[in-house]
């Protein structure tokens, strides 16, 4: 019987620390056990969590403990995994990091777990369908962070750009969470204007969505080259995910979800806009892409289908 609103994290790096710290502002999240190989580090991050309870916006259970402990959980978050160096692309550690993400599905399964698997751990796309192999849960219940902090970047770039809220940028970036990822600028709007129009309106050149591309392409190289990992963005990314299921919100983010054809590609995950419930992936989005659109999304998707055939399956 699933515990509501119980949340086990795998990993207490940065990443899955940023998100555990994150709940006790946020709230929503009744209950948090923290899993690593390091059950000293564990131990000590939920002590460190359980001293700033009486600051935290709800009451939450806050405890370390072993991969039982997932059986009556309602999304299991995976973070664990090697972190990306300096000058290191996301896909140079997918050999590693899959084999440390199959260990531990197999120890999530083993509890009788049977709720989301939510896997943020890079490269997330090609670490979500190891999960999903090894795991056997359903496709829908297996959801990777996929290209939320890109579009989360990309929306706050915009929003810069063309001073006004982020709340009204309705943007998104697809493909890999990595270098081979893009915007597909049409369906780009604020409010409800047409991007492009309104750059037209303005006189704006359309080069500079060119760079505010390049640099969400680079932020996290940017970001690791001067403090070594990024984990605030992301932290608060997976909070928004298992905020969504956790409330049934049907709200569209653009997770690493399976593919059965949705944009041409199958047997695979990648960054697709899609709507999530309590259910997980409830329905993948399709834009109708251009052609030059679509080029870039068969470019992201065999970039990732070529290194999970040659190291994964
Ligand atoms: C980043 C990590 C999460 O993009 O891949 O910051």
């Amino acid at each position: 019987m699933k515990k509501d609103r119980k949340v086990v994290l795998v990993g207490t790096g940065f990443v899955g620390m940023s998100m555990a710290y994150s709940f006790l502002t946020s709230g929503g999240v009744d209950e948090l056990v923290l899993i690593d190989v390091d059950k000293e580090k564990a131990l000590g991050e939920t002590m460190d969590l359980q001293h700033g309870l009486p600051f935290a916006r709800n009451k939450i259970v806050i405890k370390t403990g072993g991969y039982e402990e997932c059986s009556d959980a309602e999304i299991v978050v995976i973070t664990a995994g090697t972190a990306q160096r300096p000058g290191q692309s996301r896909l140079d550690m997918t050999a590693v990091n899959a084999n440390i993400m199959k260990g531990i599905t197999e120890n999530i399964m083993a509890s009788g777990f049977d709720g989301i698997l939510v896997v943020a751990s890079n490269p997330v796309d090609l670490m979500t369908y190891v999960a999903w192999h090894v795991s056997g849960l359903p496709k829908n219940r297996v959801i990777g962070s996929g290209t939320i902090l890109d579009t989360a970047r990309l929306r706050y770039l915009m929003s810069e750009y063309l001073g006004i809220s982020t709340n009204n940028i309705h943007a998104y970036i697809m493909g890999e969470h990595g270098d081979s990822s893009f915007v597909p600028w049409t369906h780009a709007y604020v409010g409800s204007k047409c991007l492009l129009e309104l750059l037209d309106e303005k006189s704006k050149d359309l080069n500079d969505l060119n760079e505010i591309y390049h640099q969400v392409q680079q932020a996290a190289y940017e970001i690791i080259n001067r403090k070594k990992s990024t984990y605030y963005g992301i932290g608060l990314a997976l909070n928004r995910l298992v905020q969504t299921i956790l409330n049934d919100e049907h709200a569209i983010l653009t997770v690493s979800a399976y593919q059965e054809g949705e944009y041409g590609w199958h047997d695979m995950f990648i960054g697709v806009p899609a709507i999530i419930g309590h259910n997980g992936v409830e329905e993948i989005i399709k834009l109708p892409l251009n052609e030059v659109d679509q080029g870039k999304f068969d470019h992201s998707a065999s970039t990732l289908k070529e290194v999970q055939e040659s190291t994964i399956k």
